[in-house]
């Protein structure tokens, strides 16, 4: 049971972005969201679940050498890594429990603390996985635009390119929901954002299109704007940097068109998430 959530009042907005396909652009959603959010004047507190990559963790560090480094003043929110036990060394058997009381013990900690919690997952599925849809308010399930991805959420009829069943990681997604309803009786908003869009490829684009229109209905999916294929979003991973803080670093008319364009992908991502406003912070607009 989720003591905060009932007895307090007061409880961060949990984001998890999750897919159990590798490589659909989870940890660098979850960068992006964060440096937003913060940006938008939210307490941010960020849980990286791939304590194995640790994608977002290491992402967070560049940062903060950043900071350190430049004397910057741009903000880092409270960063959390799950620290497996030894359960890796296959000694003790007790850890993978273990595991879950820590991350247990983290989102509780970020639910009371934060505005916000944005929880970064692995690529594959696992207890810690679930555990974290479980606490999801809002759970944010990047995908390539690729039928192969697509594959993980829903089997598709290719002859008329139409929803013919969940995949497996759209039935765990539906187990967390019950388990988060009865915790506490939330509900989990979930919403698919198609990553690595590119201009090219209308056809395939087109059809992608179909499909998902049919998905959001048969699997109760929202299915909002996303980033598309940009080297931007990659390139800036050592300084710990995202496109929202080049703005503060060179100024709005140095940046190009493209650059411009990503800022708005990543700000209408933002805006497509029913968070609870921040206090003295406008929802729609960007303050970074
Ligand atoms: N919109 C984008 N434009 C360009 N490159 C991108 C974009 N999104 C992600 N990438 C790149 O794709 C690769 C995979 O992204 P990322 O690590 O965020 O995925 P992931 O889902 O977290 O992967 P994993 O499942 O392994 O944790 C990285 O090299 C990342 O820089
Ligand atoms: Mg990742």
């Amino acid at each position: 049971m989720s003591f905060f959530k009932k007895n307090t009042g007061k409880a961060a907005h949990v984001i998890v972005v999750g897919n159990e396909k590798g490589g659909s652009g989870k940890s660098t959603t979850a960068m992006h969201l964060t440096i937003g959010l913060l940006q938008r004047g939210y307490s941010v507190a960020s849980i990286d679940v791939d304590y194995r990559q640790g994608t977002l963790s290491r992402y967070l560090a560049n940062r903060r050498s950043f900071i350190k480094a430049a004397g910057s003043d741009i903000k880092m929110p409270d960063p959390y890594t799950i620290s497996p036990g030894a359960r890796d060394s296959g000694q003790d058997q007790s850890a993978p429990k273990a595991d879950a009381e820590q991350l247990r013990l983290l989102l509780e900690g970020g639910l009371i603390n934060h505005d916000i919690v944005v929880v970064d997952t692995p690529g594959s599925a696992g207890v810690l996985s679930a555990l974290a849809h479980s606490y999801a308010d809002t759970l944010v399930t990047p995908i390539n635009d690729s039928f192969v991805d697509l594959d993980v959420l829903a089997h598709i009829d290719a002859r008329n390119m139409a929803v013919m069943g969940p995949s497996h990681y759209s039935e765990m997604v539906w187990t967390q929901k019950k388990i988060r309803a009865e915790r506490d009786g939330g509900s989990i908003d979930w919403v698919v954002m198609r990553n690595r869009l590119s201009s090219l490829d209308a056809h395939n684009k087109r059809q992608m299109e179909t499909v998902l229109r049919d998905l959001s209905t048969r699997i109760g999916v929202r299915i909002v704007p996303g980033l598309g294929e940009r080297v931007i979003f990659r390139e800036l991973f050592l300084a710990g940097l995202t496109i929202l803080d080049l703005k503060d670093a060179v100024g709005p008319q140095a940046l190009s068109p493209s650059h411009l364009a990503a800022r708005e992908e990543v700000t209408d991502l933002i805006n497509a998430i029913r968070l609870p406003k921040a206090p003295g912070v406008s929802l729609d607009t960007e303050t970074g």
